[in-house]
């Protein structure tokens, strides 16, 4: 197998997907077919799907809440722990995973661009009440109300048709830029994403552009894994571990 070079001369942004969560007991997108309860996930986890039917959304999330909670990080997150670690400042981990295990892991430079299942705010966006943690299993039934405004509140997440947050996105930007005019050798790893979701999917060409180095860990083929330069197939638990050389 091929050895990624972790050495002080290089600068490493990773993007993770459902695939790194999938050996702590997670579920993939992919692996439910894109499907929960024989409906689109798209239509669940959509603006119109909580204007539609908000106790649906609820239950659905309370449901990936609750399976969340009892699971653990695996190889794969720690193995990306010990490249921050190595690296600093010159590590940056964008994840489009709302199941907060990067973070638990240990993970301290973590873009979560898609938002965190274990944060909730208001639907309303007039209403000034911030983003708060939030691990509630919500009863089936119950759709949580706003304490300041009265509005619905809504799952912390970055919903199908929604945009990003600017401020994550610049972070990237931002890290990506000052790697590739550090002079250093600029690298992108993805794993375990099936490079179908944008913008996510695009991150590739945009470092590829900047002149840097690309690599994929992914256990089937991705939508977008012609365009990396090194591909290795596996589980992101068994391959991440042995894979970084770092000197
Ligand atoms: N190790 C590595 N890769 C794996 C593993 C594993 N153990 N198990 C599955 N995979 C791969 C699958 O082969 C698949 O290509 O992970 C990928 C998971 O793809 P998706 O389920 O589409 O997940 P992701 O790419 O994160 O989805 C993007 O879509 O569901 C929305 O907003 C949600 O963030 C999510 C986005």
């Amino acid at each position: 197998m091929e050895t990624l070079l972790l050495d002080s001369n290089t600068w490493l942004l990773v993007l993770t997907g459902a695939g790194v969560s999938a050996e702590s007991g997670v579920p993939t997108f992919r692996g439910m077919n894109g499907l929960w309860e024989d409906q689109p996930v798209e239509q669940v986890a959509s603006p119109e799907g909580f204007a539609k039917d908000p106790l649906r959304v609820w239950r659905f999330y309370s449901q990936r809440r609750a399976g969340a909670a009892g699971v653990s990080p695996n190889p794969g997150h720690d193995a990306l722990v010990a490249w921050e670690r190595h690296l600093g400042d010159r590590f940056l981990l964008a994840t489009q995973n709302v199941d907060g295990l990067h973070s638990r892991a240990g993970s301290q430079r973590v873009v979560e661009m898609h938002g965190n299942l274990f944060k909730t705010r208001c639907s309303n966006d007039e209403c000034k009440r911030a983003p708060f943690e939030d691990t509630t299993v919500y009863a089936e039934g119950t759709v949580p109300g706003c304490k300041d405004c009265g509005s619905l509140l809504r799952p912390h997440i970055v919903w199908f048709g929604e945009y990003l947050d600017p401020t994550d996105l610049e972070r990237i930007q931002d890290f990506s830029l000052r790697a590739a005019s550090s002079g250093g050798r600029f690298v992108f790893l993805a794993a375990g994403t099936s490079g179908a979701v944008y913008p996510a999917a695009g991150m590739v060409d945009q470092v590829r552009g900047a002149g840097g180095e690309t690599w994929l860990v992914n256990l089937d083929p991705a939508e977008n894994s012609r365009r990396f330069q090194h591909s290795v197939q596996g589980k992101s638990g068994e391959v991440l571990p042995k894979l970084g050389r770092l000197v």
